[in-house]
């Protein structure tokens, strides 16, 4: 009696919290294999984009900078008395500097990704994505973004510009046809007299240039450091022999980036993370994992032998519109992960069905059988975005809602995410807080952010205005905080270190 009771409550918890499914083949074929579904986010995308260029909004001179510091005081940090576009909502971040894109040295604006730099005397760069290239600045002791210069895209200007960091170098990819993956060395700009900022070359001043995709496009590119491999992904076309999955970027020599081929048996692959495994699935300790968020599914790889690569397992999840991107929890010690689905607010499905964004735990415990264990749900109308996690903390870019700061400390314990809170945020898109939700579900705002420098300086990047550095006034520094039950403390990541 009390063996089938405790059978009955499990089997409940089971379905109340266990919504990891298989892959809907027939909905896959339709939406997703065949690009549908991604097509018409890239259109909507198109969409609000042209409509804010034709209405004048990409034009940074509506965007003063903002060189004083502005405190979040009761909420609101005041930029501009009297002007509710500088009227930030916000909760324990200050703002430190704000620089249009113009005056980061933009002749286009439109902003995307962006990535930092960690010298080894601990100056802090960031080179922050563009339409028209990469703006590269100093993050001085103050706060202040101070210009450096520039390099310029590839081939043609595209908004879409991802970049992260290998070693001292950033690794630099787009949308644009036949732009290639640019390898930059972030050392060239240590002796830079900031009077006189330096447009870089591509002719002269690359350390390499990746020419090993399909036809030079690419939505992403990851990195993993410890590794030295980079992974191209959302490569187009998808009738490629890549069909847009990972394609393997050997950066040993950076000057001489080679690929020994691609991952393309669950087709394309929008994001991922690209890691050594250390977790407690004893099975593959040490391999090399890449879990992928491809567009229905959370795709665990094995990519340890870049000449037979293997797919650990596929999972999609209640509420699967577009799955966009996340993070591991901990990277030295792999249980679990928070990733967002950047279509499921639009498409009004299961719990974004009211436009409030869902950011989804899973339980990768077993690489084989991963969990989808629960969920946290914004309070801020909007789409999330770009999320990193660090020591405990979710930085995410959540588009019209700004800057958003979860303590996901609570997940190892307990999985539904009953524990998460939003402990900071900063709304760098006042534009939308009086709309009747107090926000919109569109793509506009803050795309990406780098909150891994040790000075605890944030950089947010937007698609309209500019960049933005922001700083937690209470940011935990308990070192290990948040890590798996205290096991496998982080090292230096190569990324300059981790902060906390
Ligand atoms: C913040 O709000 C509280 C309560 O509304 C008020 O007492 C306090 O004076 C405000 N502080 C500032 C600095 O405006
Ligand atoms: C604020 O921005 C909106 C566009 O998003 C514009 O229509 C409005 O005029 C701006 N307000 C001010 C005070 O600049
Ligand atoms: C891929 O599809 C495009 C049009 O959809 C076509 O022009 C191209 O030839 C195809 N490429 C391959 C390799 O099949
Ligand atoms: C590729 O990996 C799979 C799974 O680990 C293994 O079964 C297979 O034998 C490997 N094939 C080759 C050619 O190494």
């Amino acid at each position: 009696m009390l063996y089938s009771l405790s059978l009955a409550v499990l089997a409940l918890a089971g379905s109340a919290f266990g919504r990891e499914m298989e892959k809907d083949a027939v909905r896959a074929a339709k939406l997703y294999d065949s690009g549908v579904r991604h097509s018409a986010i890239m259109a909507k995308k198109h969409d609000t984009w042209q409509k804010q260029r034709d209405a004048g909004l990409f034009d940074s001179s509506l965007y003063p900078d903002i060189d004083k510091k502005v405190p979040c005081i009761n909420g609101t940090a005041t930029a501009i008395p009297g002007n509710a576009n500088y009227t930030f909502k916000c909760k324990d971040m200050d703002l430190y500097h704000f620089r249009s894109h113009a005056s980061l040295g933009s002749n286009g604006g439109e902003g995307s990704s962006s990535w930092g730099w960690t010298s080894p005397d601990g100056r802090e760069f960031v080179a922050i994505g563009q339409s028209d290239g990469a703006s590269f600045v100093e993050i001085s002791k103050q706060g202040k973004m101070i210009y450096l210069g520039r390099l310029p895209q590839y081939s043609v200007p595209i908004i879409w510009r991802e970049i992260r960091a290998y070693k001292n170098y950033m690794v630099i990819g787009s949308e644009a046809l036949g732009h290639n993956i640019q390898i930059f060395d972030m050392t060239k700009l240590l002796d830079i007299d900031p009077a006189n900022p330096v447009t870089f070359s591509n002719e002269q001043d690359l350390t390499g240039l990746f020419t090993g995709l399909p036809i030079g496009r690419t939505h992403n590119v990851v990195v993993n450091e410890e590794t030295n491999w980079a992974y191209a992904v959302g490569a187009a076309p998808r009738n490629s022999s890549c069909r847009g999955g990972l394609i393997f970027i050997d950066l040993a020599d950076p000057s001489n980036p080679t690929t020994p081929g691609c991952n393309p048996d669950d087709g394309y692959v929008h994001d991922a993370q690209c890691l050594v495994y250390k977790g407690p699935d004893t099975k593959y300790l040490g391999r090399e994992i890449c879990y992928g968020y491809n567009e229905d599914t959370l795709t665990i790889y094995d990519v340890t032998n870049k000449k037979n690569s293997t797919i650990i397992s596929r999972t999609s999840y209640t509420g699967a519109s577009y799955t966009h991107q996340g993070w591991v929890l901990d990277t030295e010690w792999q249980e679990f992960l928070v990733m967002d689905d950047e279509y499921d607010e639009f498409d009004a499905v299961e719990p974004a069905a009211d436009g409030f964004p869902v950011t989804y735990i899973w339980d990768i415990r077993s690489l084989e059988a991963p969990k989808q264990t629960g969920i946290y749900k914004s309070k801020t109308h909007s789409v999330d975005h770009n999320q990193y996690v660090i020591d405990g903390y979710s930085f995410q870019s959540n588009y019209g809602a700004g800057f958003r700061v979860l303590d996901v400390s609570s997940i190892p314990d307990d999985p539904t995410g009953k524990g998460v809170s939003e402990v900071a945020f900063f709304d760098v898109y006042p534009e939308d807080d009086n709309t009747p939700l107090g926000g919109v579900v569109d793509f506009v705002g803050s795309w990406s952010s780098y909150a891994f420098f040790r000075s605890g300086y944030i950089f947010v990047n937007t698609i309209e205005r500019g960049g933005f550095v922001i700083k937690m006034k209470n940011r935990d520094q308990g070192y290990g905080r948040g890590r798996g039950r205290g096991r496998g403390r982080g090292k230096g990541n190569g990324r300059g270190g981790r902060p906390w």
